[in-house]
């Protein structure tokens, strides 16, 4: 069993939503990046990123907070996810470039339309809260 945390950054609430749900599923620790950019990583073995998208880029405090944590990054499994309003192929490349900026190859995204689950979170995030329990 990892040990898991999630570091998230949100403007308008839609990937704090996301992430709060995914905590709690996982039973992992959230952080609010934005509140916290000191965090304690060390007892974690899998930290889960996640950051709504402006103008095909992250949100600068996430962008940050991975530039001043590399040292204790290291060595850790990293997943990413984004709440955006893009899907299919559109999505598709802008999470494959955001992937790449970040140096975070296992990552998601979630477009804002489409079904929804039961709690009300886009129904994607039941796979994805799956994946994550496997790493
Ligand atoms: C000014 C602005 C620019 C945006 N640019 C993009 C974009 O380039 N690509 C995209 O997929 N979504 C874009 N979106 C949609 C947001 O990423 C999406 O609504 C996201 O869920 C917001 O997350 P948050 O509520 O956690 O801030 C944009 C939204 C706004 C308000």
């Amino acid at each position: 069993m990892t040990n898991k945390a999630i570091g998230y950054t949100s403007m308008l609430g839609k990937t704090r939503k996301i992430a709060n749900y995914v905590a709690k599923q996982l039973n992992a620790d959230s952080f609010d990046l934005k509140k916290q950019t000191v965090i304690n990583l060390s007892e974690y073995t899998h930290v889960i990123f996640a950051t709504g998208i402006h103008a095909g880029k992250p949100y600068r405090v996430l962008v940050e907070f991975l530039e001043n944590n590399k040292g204790q990054l290291a060595g850790k499994k990293k997943s990413l996810f984004v709440s955006c309003s893009k899907d299919g192929e559109k999505g598709e490349a802008q999470i494959k470039k955001i992937s790449g900026e970040l140096g975070i190859s296992d990552a998601f995204f979630f477009p804002g339309k489409g079904e929804k689950n039961e709690d009300g979170i886009t129904s994607a995030v039941n796979d994805f809260i799956k994946e994550m329990s496997r790493r």
